[in-house]
């Protein structure tokens, strides 16, 4: 069983792959943090965020027993996985770990950007996760108020901005909703609400493909 979610930055994406993971007993992936990984390691090693030959060398090097490191998860990581993630050459080698993942004999959730159109077409669920730029502004804000990092909200509002920008409009894999996916908007939802929310649209998906959840 195959759930791919895909969604901007602070939709909700992330923690809503996490629990229904859990609630599936099936390995997680959250595939943003590759991204992200070579961005870090690009930027350790001098290698300019444009020169797509040396990124998908890095990409290449990937370990991805580094995907807990916490410096993955901040804004500037964000960034940077924005700009990676934008030569196919570097999609391409990402490309067959995500493949693999996702081959295993379970299935596997995964969340990111192109799962439901590139990575796996023919995942057994689909979702789309969306909400408003304010509200995942707002959440992403609190998420690092949280964390102790200070920052301006309207500062994360444009960076949200910028990164939807560059996702949607980039040739390679651009953020877009799959023909099939469904749409699951989390504006007005509570973490608990999308995730049932959630659950129920894989179960309809899973008995509409033919397969008991
Ligand atoms: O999901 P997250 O915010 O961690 O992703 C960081 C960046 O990595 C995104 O802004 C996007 O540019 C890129 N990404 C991607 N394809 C994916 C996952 C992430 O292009 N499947």
């Amino acid at each position: 069983m195959i759930i791919a979610m895909d969604g901007p930055a602070a939709s909700g994406k992330g923690t809503l792959a996490k629990r229904v993971a859990l609630h599936y007993s099936l390995p997680h992936l959250d595939t943003g943090l590759l991204y992200r990984a070579v961005g870090r390691d690009a930027l350790a090693r001098g290698v300019a965020l444009d020169d797509a030959e040396a990124l998908a060398q890095v990409a290449s090097g990937l370990q991805v027993a580094t995907l807990d490191d916490p410096e993955l998860r901040t804004a500037g990581a964000g960034e940077a996985a924005s700009q990676v993630a934008r030569h196919p050459a570097v999609r391409a080698v990402l490309l067959t770990y995500q493949r693999h993942f996702a081959s295993g004999e379970v299935g596997a959730v995964l969340d990111g950007r192109d799962i439901g159109t590139v990575i796996c077409p023919d995942a057994d669920a689909k979702l789309f996760v969306t909400a408003t730029p304010e509200v995942r502004a707002k959440r992403r804000f609190l998420e690092l108020a949280d964390r102790g990092v200070d920052v301006a909200e309207e500062a994360v509002l444009a960076d949200i901005r910028a990164r939807d920008e560059r996702d949607s409009t980039r040739g390679a894999s651009p953020l877009v909703q799959a023909p099939d996916a469904v749409l699951l908007d989390t504006t007005n939802l509570s973490i608990d609400a999308a995730f049932r929310a959630a659950l129920d649209l894989i179960e309809a998906a899973m008995s509409r493909a033919g397969r008991a959840g």
